[in-house]
């Protein structure tokens, strides 16, 4: 096997999202990219569904890692991708965002003495109980090009002393979002037909602080319940898991919320165009709504994202207070101009990986 200029490592959904521009740049540009895929995420509506949807190439090899405890599946991965990494030696290994699997392959790539580039490094939302903020900082500390999606992310990498380290590229999720939102617009993306036509609230819940809790969980969708039009959950298997573990049930049949399956990255994309309003405690998904002009209401008390917080675009209510009123407010009708970069974040990251060495000329 050639060896490859790029290897992206790539596990769960929201990187699948990230890699979509990067892989359609690196093509343009003529880089020979591999994809190594970890499994972290394995079922079709979580995975597969986004290659086929954002036209992914299939990756190169999948570990088949699967779900387990933080420490059990970053230590699979990383053995994994350690022989994949001695076997197949990449030039350079490009790692998205903080899951486990970012922290796996920067952890395996920097012990072979593969350089490693970043991307959506300086993050924080400095609250070290977020396994994801263990994840950036540790990523972000080990990597050799950080690939910063905003001017506040380069702040935070200056401060931990990582400036000379540091690229200001832009973010890809709008390269993501804006590329689907045209496609929507040109028509062609159905959604499920639990999603109304309009008049509701959209909302996803995964974190483990929100939905491995009977008590928390329980006191989110009572407040769910409180807001005056229907609510649509798209359930990651996390929040199916843990309602089915807990007892807890997600809708009465009764109430106003509807569940509906994971949405395809186009379906979500799509859907954010008709909702009213978001509820959720994803980071992607503040940031989907923000671009989409949707206003969110996120269920956390710290974002890592807190340009989306301009004019109340995006506000956080971890005690789900002000859930009756405060999720349908009306829309800010401000400019905000452009925090995230105008939709260009690969071509720019891959220009700042070449000018790093990280990529031949
Ligand atoms: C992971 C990331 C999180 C990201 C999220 C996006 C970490 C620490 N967390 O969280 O940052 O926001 O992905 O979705 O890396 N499961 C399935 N099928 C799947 C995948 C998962 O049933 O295809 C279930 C399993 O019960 C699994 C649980 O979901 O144990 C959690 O999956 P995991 O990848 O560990 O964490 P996420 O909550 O998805």
């Amino acid at each position: 096997m050639a060896t490859a200029q790029v290897t992206s490592v790539v596990g769960a959904r929201p990187q699948f999202v990230k890699l979509a521009p990067m892989s359609h740049a690196m093509a343009d540009a003529g880089i020979r990219h591999d994809i190594i895929h970890t499994g972290q995420h394995y079922d079709d509506r979580m995975s597969a569904s986004f290659f086929r949807d954002l036209g992914i190439a299939a990756p190169n090899i999948n570990l088949d890692v699967g779900s387990g405890s933080h420490g059990m599946q970053t230590g699979a991965m990383m053995g994994a991708l350690d022989e994949a990494f001695v076997r197949d030696r990449p030039t350079a290994v490009l790692v998205y965002g903080d899951t486990n699997t970012t922290l796996a392959a920067t952890l395996a790539a920097t012990k072979l003495h593969i350089p490693v580039a970043h991307l959506e490094a300086g993050l924080r939302s400095f609250d070290r109980a977020m396994p994801e903020e263990i994840n950036r900082v540790l990523t972000d500390h080990g990597s050799d090009l950080l690939l910063a999606p905003t001017d506040l992310a380069m702040r935070n990498l200056d401060r931990e002393g990582l400036a000379g380290r540091a690229a200001l590229v832009g973010d890809v999720m709008v390269d993501a979002c804006f590329y689907a939102r045209d496609k929507v617009i040109a028509g062609g993306v159905g959604v499920p037909e639990e999603v109304p036509e309009s008049d509701f609230v959209f909302c996803t819940l995964h974190r483990p602080s929100n939905v491995d809790d009977p008590d928390r969980l329980t006191q989110i969708l009572h407040a769910l319940r409180s807001i005056p039009t229907t609510v649509v959950i798209a359930a990651h298997p996390r929040l199916l898991n843990a309602a089915g573990r807990l007892g807890v049930r997600l809708s009465t049949g009764a109430d106003n919320i509807r569940v509906v399956q994971p949405l395809s990255y186009p379906e979500m994309v799509a859907t954010l165009l008709r909702a009213a309003a978001v509820v959720t405690d994803s980071g992607g998904l503040q940031k989907e709504a923000f671009l989409l002009r949707c206003p969110c209401t996120t269920v956390r008390d710290t974002t890592e994202w807190p340009e989306t917080l301009i004019d109340g675009w995006n506000i956080l209510d971890p005690a789900c207070s002000s859930f009756t009123s405060g999720v349908l407010r009306p829309r800010p009708n401000g400019a905000v101009g452009h925090p995230y970069g105008e939709g260009n974040a690969a071509k720019t990251a891959i220009a700042a990986m070449r000018t790093a060495g990280l990529i031949g000329v």
